[in-house]
């Protein structure tokens, strides 16, 4: 409950006044927890200045500029919070430390999506339903096994989400109407039924659509999810099981190593959600089109595997390797100061002080090195975490470790390649994704599609001129015209056999 109000606070004129300076005219924009609505400016209107582009749209009022979302809240959420000044995150209001400690993921699962903690049957219930629903159809397999030796696992698990999609046509609004999970916000059992089954699917299916994409690289068979273990020891099992017929079976089909199952338990809890990062603000901006969640999920796993996000632990462990040893780390970071390199795993957009999950997962980092044996970079990572905690540099810019700079070690001391580490990380974040999804759908006030707004700084209006008479004052400025590539032979020998009898194009 929130504490009680002095008198004086309660009468507090919750506004802001506005002086329009083109106009003269005074606003008053209401503040409703602590924001300011966007679409009020756009009532604030006044005729075109003299410096104004008819583009600019002067008289139909003010837009809000904010080029990468520094400062726009999008959603309403009770999902997670956090204090970035002060390093605190929350999921449900209960400290992520507390969830870490005492909880496992599929009951932190169970309180994103739903909002308290399980009790002991709505647990087993929730348990059950994500376990049951880890198979996947035998086709599926034909899926996998069209990609190339060495396709991307990201690459492979993006397509795998839309692909798992095409079975379940109860779970697309194309094919069932616009409303198919909106109307459960109206009380529609049916809706919210269709809704869950989909959310079981996702999580269940995770582990088994990321260990395919595994094995699918291993040139191993799959594995059918095994019963009677934690999500994360069957996610380990299926990675690693070896087939009965195996020489080495009696040693590989026992059940995957406590220490490292509870290590990665920890992880997915660290990494199930994080509010409005760059994924889950692509899942909700992809799923208030309404598409199916299937779609929307693997748009999420796109946008959390460039390396300023998901896949910055592998950028981390590049960077490490490429370090080489904790005697080049000044040269290092006097090399990231003049910006010719980049401290991957430093820095946020929100935390301004040491992002909360670093420190538990310094922890996990000794018990998962106490089994599996110290990673030789892990001193090196020491060195750069030191120097740059005491470099002016990064102190003044508040440039702390983010989870990602440890992440990298434990998944490489635990014997994952690296471009498996953003797949570790999707796996836990589809409970954030269809978390923020299911808030979404069940909004009392509807979904609305995102569509934001964009200054536009292009050419005013202009006419068509015929190729013939446009001279070369049409092609100005570096990126302006299609670059001049190089080719293959193939490309070569081609083009110059089509070239045979007429004039050849430059090689
Ligand atoms: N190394 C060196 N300088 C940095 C770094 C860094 N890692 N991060 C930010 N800065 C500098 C930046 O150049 C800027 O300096 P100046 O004010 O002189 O121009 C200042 O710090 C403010 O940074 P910013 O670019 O405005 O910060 P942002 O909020 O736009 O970007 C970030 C946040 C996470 C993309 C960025 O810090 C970064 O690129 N970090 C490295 C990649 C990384 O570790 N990503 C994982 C994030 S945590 C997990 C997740 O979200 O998935």
């Amino acid at each position: 409950m929130g504490k009680q109000l002095p008198a004086s606070e309660l009468k507090r004129d919750e506004s802001l006044r506005v002086v329009d300076n083109r106009t003269g005219k005074e606003y008053t924009v209401p503040i409703t927890n602590n924001s300011i609505p966007a679409n009020f400016f756009k009532g604030i209107r006044a005729a075109a200045g003299p410096n104004d582009r008819p583009e600019d749209e002067t008289e139909r009022g003010l837009r809000v500029a904010d080029r990468g979302f520094l400062n726009t809240a999008v959603i309403e959420s009770h999902i997670t919070y956090i204090d970035g000044d002060n390093g605190v995150l929350r999921y449900r209001g209960y400290p992520i430390e507390q969830l870490a400690e005492r909880s496992n993921f599929l009951e932190v699962s169970y309180l994103l999506i739903y909002g308290a903690l399980p009790s002991a049957s709505q647990l087993s219930h929730f348990t059950s339903e994500v376990l049951l629903h880890g198979p996947i159809h035998s086709d599926a397999e034909g899926f996998f096994r069209a990609f190339r030796y060495d396709a991307h696992p990201m690459s492979m698990l993006t397509s795998a989400f839309a692909y798992l999609g095409s079975y379940y046509g109860e779970a697309n609004p194309s094919l069932q109407g616009q409303d198919l999970f909106t109307k459960a916000a109206k009380g529609d059992p049916v809706a919210l039924q269709n809704m869950d089954r989909q959310i079981f699917r996702l999580i269940g299916k995770a582990t088994t659509l990321a260990a395919m994409a595994y094995r699918i690289r291993q040139g191993r068979d799959f594995v059918v999810p095994p019963t009677g273990m934690s999500y994360a020891e069957s996610f380990l099992y299926q990675l690693d099981h070896l087939s009965p017929t195996d020489h080495l079976s009696e040693l590989h089909s026992t059940k995957p190593h406590p220490v490292l199952v509870k290590a990665l338990d920890i992880l997915f809890i660290l990494h199930a959600d994080h509010e409005m990062n760059a994924s889950s603000t692509t899942v909700l901006q992809t799923g208030s089109s309404l598409p199916d969640p299937f779609s929307a999920v693997a748009a999420g796993c796109a946008s959390l595997y460039g390396p300023l996000h998901g896949g910055a632990n592998e950028a981390v462990i590049r960077m490490l390797i490429s370090i080489g040893s904790p005697k080049n780390v000044p040269a290092f970071l006097e090399a990231v100061k003049k910006r010719q390199k980049v401290l991957s795993g430093f820095g946020h957009r929100v935390y301004k002080t040491s992002d909360p999950r670093s420190f538990i997962i310094r922890k996990v980092a000794d018990e998962v090195f106490a089994v599996t044996g110290r990673d030789p970079l892990l001193d090196t990572a020491m060195a750069l975490h030191d120097a740059a905690l005491k470099d002016d540099y990064f102190v003044s810019r508040k440039l702390a470790p983010n989870v990602d700079f440890w992440s990298g070690l434990i998944y490489r001391a635990m014997g994952f390649p690296m471009d498996f580490f953003p797949v570790l990380f999707v796996v836990p974040r589809v409970v954030g994704w269809v978390a923020h999804w299911r808030q979404m759908m069940l909004s009392p006030s509807g979904v609305k599609i995102w569509r934001p707004r964009q200054l536009y700084l292009g050419p005013s209006t202009r006419d068509y001129v015929p190729l013939e008479e446009r001279t070369s004052a049409f092609q100005v400025g570096v990126g302006m015209e299609p670059s001049v590539i190089e080719h293959s032979g193939m490309t070569k020998r081609r083009k110059l056999a089509e070239a045979a009898g007429k004039v050849r194009s430059k090689l």
